[in-house]
């Protein structure tokens, strides 16, 4: 066979059914949208829609909704999802239809140890450790918890102190992580883990691994995901093992140290899971001890970056926005004259507080999308949602949304106000997801963010300075976040307006 060279006939008729199968592959489940007559980005082989308008996931979501409204389909990787910012249809997938349809999350199954932690747990068994998990997030439990982060936050400020006094220009993420990640440890594993001075320690080394997604793991799967049964058998997982164990020996050694005295004494969630286990084993009713380590080990992950990245955002959207500070710092002046201690009550019911914060997630939620599988193939709103097929929810894009929020890029707290909050639709703003399966930790992460912001604008202000970014390159991974990190300067308040008015 002149006209074929190289190889034989056989070879070549093998070749040419790989690369069309290969093909067809990379294409099968491109069809699903449009026998469904839902519009979307035209996906591209194997790699499906990632990136099409955008490299950053979430703001390729931005461009989708002004393309194709408030439903489109996308691919990711081969993976078809149904992207959902319909009001209506939200309260149906993530409150109406939660326990029925709509209760779990996608599985990537490669969860290792975590397997049944509460975020990743399924149907039955995610209503039973949820149920268990709530109460150690009462408002009385965070109240018990304040005093742990007040001593935290005083640690804040005197690194702070040494920061400003040498006039240097501060990476913000360097102060509010450990802030963040030493108030989770110490509220959560009962350790006081000092990162604000010791950055070196095993507890980060793990914790960062935990939260560094392995990539080409998550593309393998999108891509082959028959595989999955074969890759969790040989024992891989998104969160490596040798961190999973970590924290194991953790909760064992802290478990075997605890005294009977000391356990009575002590406010931290390990020790409220242990304390539960025990007075409720006859019914059998608390968590096992592997479930224990699950959730505390996930509480972990699921507190800190969020908190201390909200944090971030908070002083960088107040250092460009100096008139929304000076007003915050003055009711912050007249709540806690003299720079006074900061009271857990008094914290929570400042108003202008919370609409700068809630204005700070609305643009800058971390958790971009939320997700949901449906369990059965439903109509919903006139919609056919498929079995098994995946809801994302685009937050960030739904939050841009310039028929719910007018001018959506510019920074306005009085968006939430007392009086402007009561005409919100409530599934058009969710930071922190709703529903039965919304965050766990919503009330202790504000009393994180706000007693670390109020103590740092008491004494500073944020400002600008030549080596802030702006306008912010974001992060095309993970959380919503910047892609380098933010500085900027703090200036130290010489009187406090209170101390004006008086
Ligand atoms: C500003 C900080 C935080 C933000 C923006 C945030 C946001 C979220 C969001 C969007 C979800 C998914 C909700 C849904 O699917 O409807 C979630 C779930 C969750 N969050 Fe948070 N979170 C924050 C802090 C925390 C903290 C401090 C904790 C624990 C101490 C926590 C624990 C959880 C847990 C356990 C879940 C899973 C709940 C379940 O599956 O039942 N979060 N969070």
């Amino acid at each position: 066979m002149g006209f074929l060279p190289f190889f034989s006939f056989e070879t070549w008729i093998l070749l040419i059914s790989f690369v069309f199968l290969f093909v067809l592959y990379g294409h099968w489940t491109f069809g699903v949208f449009k026998k469904l007559g839902i519009a979307g980005p035209k996906p591209v082989m194997y790699w499906g829609t990632v990136g099409r308008y955008n490299q950053v996931y979430y703001l390729d979501d931005n461009e989708c909704a002004k393309k194709y409204g408030r439903v489109w389909g996308l691919y990711e990787l081969r993976k078809p999802m149904l992207a959902v910012m319909d009001p209506e249809m939200l309260k149906t997938i993530l409150v109406k239809e939660c326990f029925t349809l709509f209760t779990n999350r996608r599985n990537f199954r490669l969860n290792g140890e975590l397997y049944d932690a509460v975020n990743i747990a399924e149907d039955e068994q995610w209503r039973r450790i949820r149920n268990q998990v709530t109460p150690s997030f009462a408002s009385g439990r965070i109240k018990e918890m304040f005093s742990i982060m007040q001593h935290h936050s005083h640690k804040l400020m005197v690194s702070l102190q040494s920061k400003v006094d040498n006039d240097e220009v501060i990476t913000v993420k360097d102060t509010f992580g450990p802030y963040s990640m030493d108030v989770m440890v110490s509220c959560v594993f009962g350790v006081d883990l000092d990162s604000i001075n010791k950055p070196a320690n095993p507890f980060i080394t793990h914790a960062s691994k935990l939260f560094n997604f392995p990539l080409p793991l998550f593309f393998f799967q999108g891509f082959f995901p028959f595989f999955l049964p074969l890759l969790e058998l040989l024992g891989l997982s998104f969160f490596p093992k040798s961190s999973t164990t970590f924290f194991r020996t953790v909760v064992e050694k802290i478990r075997a140290e605890r005294n009977e005295s000391s356990r009575k004494n002590l406010t931290d969630i390990l020790q409220y899971f242990i304390n539960s286990k025990s007075s409720k084993e006859r019914e059998n009713l608390g968590l096992n001890d592997h479930e224990i380590f699950s959730q505390v080990t996930m509480l972990l992950f699921a507190g800190y970056e969020t908190s201390a990245t909200t944090l971030v955002f908070l002083a960088y959207t107040l250092a460009r926005n100096p008139e929304v500070m000076k007003r915050l710092q003055q009711e912050i002046d007249s709540t806690f004259p003299h720079k006074g201690p900061v009271q857990y009550d008094s914290l929570m019911q400042m108003e202008y507080l919370s609409s700068v914060v809630d204005e700070c997630l609305r643009l800058y939620p971390p958790a971009a999308r939320l997700e949901r599988t449906a369990k059965e193939t439903v109509k919903v709103k006139g919609i056919t949602i498929p079995k098994n097929m995946v809801v994302m929810i685009p937050v960030y894009a739904l939050h841009r949304d310039p028929e719910l929020w007018p001018d959506p890029e510019e920074f306005k707290p009085d968006r939430f106000s007392k009086e402007n909050k009561q005409s919100i639709d409530p599934y058009t703003y969710l930071p922190f997801g709703v529903g039965p399966r919304n965050c766990l930790g919503r009330r202790f992460a504000m009393a994180l963010i706000k007693l670390a912001l109020v103590k740092v604008l008491q004494n500073y202000s944020f400002l600008v300075c030549e080596e802030t970014e702006i306008p912010l390159k974001m992060n095309p991974e993970g959380l919503v976040g910047p892609q380098r990190p933010i500085k900027l300067k703090l200036q130290k308040r010489s009187v406090s307006s209170a101390d004006v008015e008086n």
